[in-house]
């Protein structure tokens, strides 16, 4: 059986959102390069928008960290799959995820980028669930505030499907209806 959706932002209002955030963004370095990363797999749409919306001369690097799997719950350990291959040495450092929710992952790849001696490091985040927090960190740029709720799209897995869902959604259990 179909499973319903609750539709939380739309296309449109993500891209409205994500603008915003450009701008914040190019506001905080004006011209002073930065070194974005982005968090695989989950940020990988967002951070693609994102990046297109910084007017600050910008260069690009991935990381791989392990995730949920098909889980909804964080183990609190976060390995490095593949690291960034840029020196962030003396450069200003954009870390970009597409969900702060235990807070476990931003907290240790920061921590991870910190030892690489970069000149800052901030974090951006397209959802920020507050209520699910279980370590100290608070990302200088997100998009939007959510519920203690599992979501998906825009880069956001079930199982190992929906990343490429260009809006993003909840399911709505049946008996929720009644
Ligand atoms: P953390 O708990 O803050 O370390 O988040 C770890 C990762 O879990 C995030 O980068 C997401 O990829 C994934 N995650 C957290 N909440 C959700 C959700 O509601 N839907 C899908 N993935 C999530
Ligand atoms: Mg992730």
């Amino acid at each position: 059986m179909e499973r319903k959706k609750q539709v939380l932002f739309s296309k449109e209002e993500i891209a409205e959102t994500v603008k915003r955030m450009g701008q914040q963004i190019s506001d905080s370095y004006g011209n002073e390069p930065i070194v974005a990363i982005s968090l695989l797999r989950g940020s990988f749409v967002f951070a693609a928008d994102l990046v297109r919306e910084i007017k600050t001369p910008t260069n690009v690097d991935f990381m791989t960290t392990s995730s949920y799997g098909d889980s909804e719950e964080t183990s609190g350990r976060v390995d490095i799959v593949h690291d960034i291959r840029t020196d962030v040495e003396d450069m200003h450092v954009l870390i970009i995820d597409d969900i702060c929710d235990s807070g476990h992952t931003l907290k240790a790849i920061k921590e991870h980028i910190l030892k690489k001696n970069p000149k800052s490091v901030k974090t951006a985040v397209f959802l920020d669930k507050p209520d699910r927090r279980r370590v100290e960190i608070y990302p200088e740029f997100k998009g939007e505030v959510i519920d203690d709720l599992f979501v998906v799209g825009y880069g956001l897995n079930y199982g190992n499907y929906y990343r490429n869902c260009p809006y993003i959604f909840a399911f709505v259990n049946p008996e929720d209806d009644e």
